[in-house]
């Protein structure tokens, strides 16, 4: 299973890649306007940070614009996916710019339907929210269960499955156990992954015992 960082913080993701763990970065608009950073540019440098595919999502709806939007982005990086909303015309760009070779990423998937889309119209990634279905009441995982049974159903749907919206270490742990091919989640949840207080404790009193031998490995 693949570990991409959901941020657009460059200090994160940074020190994020650092653990050797991440294997890509998903931005959205909500996540550029927050960081402050011109987009173009932190797409550049997050390109240069990471060694793994790198979100970056188109801003107009119309299928013109989105086309323009999406082979500018896609000219930063051959890191570069290029995200682009699960609508007609975010799907005719999917299907144009992954068959001139680009990686695409389709967002805003909310149904398995939709992902059965994605997957026709030559996605590398759809990206199914299922924190925000859990919002609303909705079973998140429950679409993500779905959307895994029906890509295996077909070997000629390549597309990944890149669980989106997460909200806390049981949804990846769920995604795993449903063969999701990646996760995205904020840094503070992928962070989460590594603790457990049973391990503190452990630790802890293993390093006390060392103590006691009097012993040094080097
Ligand atoms: C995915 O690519 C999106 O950026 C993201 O996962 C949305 O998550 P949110 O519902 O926490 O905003």
């Amino acid at each position: 299973m693949k570990f991409f960082v959901d941020t657009a913080d460059i200090a994160e993701i940074r020190d994020l890649a650092d653990t050797g763990l991440l294997d890509g970065v998903t931005t959205n608009p909500s996540l550029v306007a927050k960081s402050g950073r011109r987009f173009v540019e932190l797409i550049a440098e997050i390109c240069d940070v990471v060694n793994g595919p790198v979100s970056a999502e188109v801003a107009s709806t119309d299928y013109e614009t989105m086309m323009a939007e999406g082979r500018h982005l896609a000219k930063i990086s051959h890191r570069v996916a290029v995200k682009v909303p699960l609508t007609p015309a975010g799907l005719k760009v999917c299907k144009a710019l992954s068959s001139d070779g680009h990686m695409v990423n389709v967002t805003l998937c909310f149904s398995p339907a939709q992902a059965i889309l994605a997957a026709k119209a030559g996605a590398t990634f759809v990206s199914p929210f299922v924190g925000r279905l859990d919002d609303v009441g909705q079973d998140g995982m429950g679409i993500i269960t779905d959307i895994c049974e029906i890509y295996r159903n077909y070997v000629n749907f390549r597309t990944e499955v890149l669980v989106a919206s997460i909200r806390n270490p049981i949804h990846i742990v769920k995604a795993a156990r449903l063969g999701a091919h990646v996760v995205t989640a904020p840094p503070s949840v992928l962070r989460q992954l590594f603790n457990h207080p049973l391990t503190d404790k452990g630790l802890a009193q293993f390093v006390e015992d060392w103590k006691k031998t009097g012993q040094s490995i080097l």
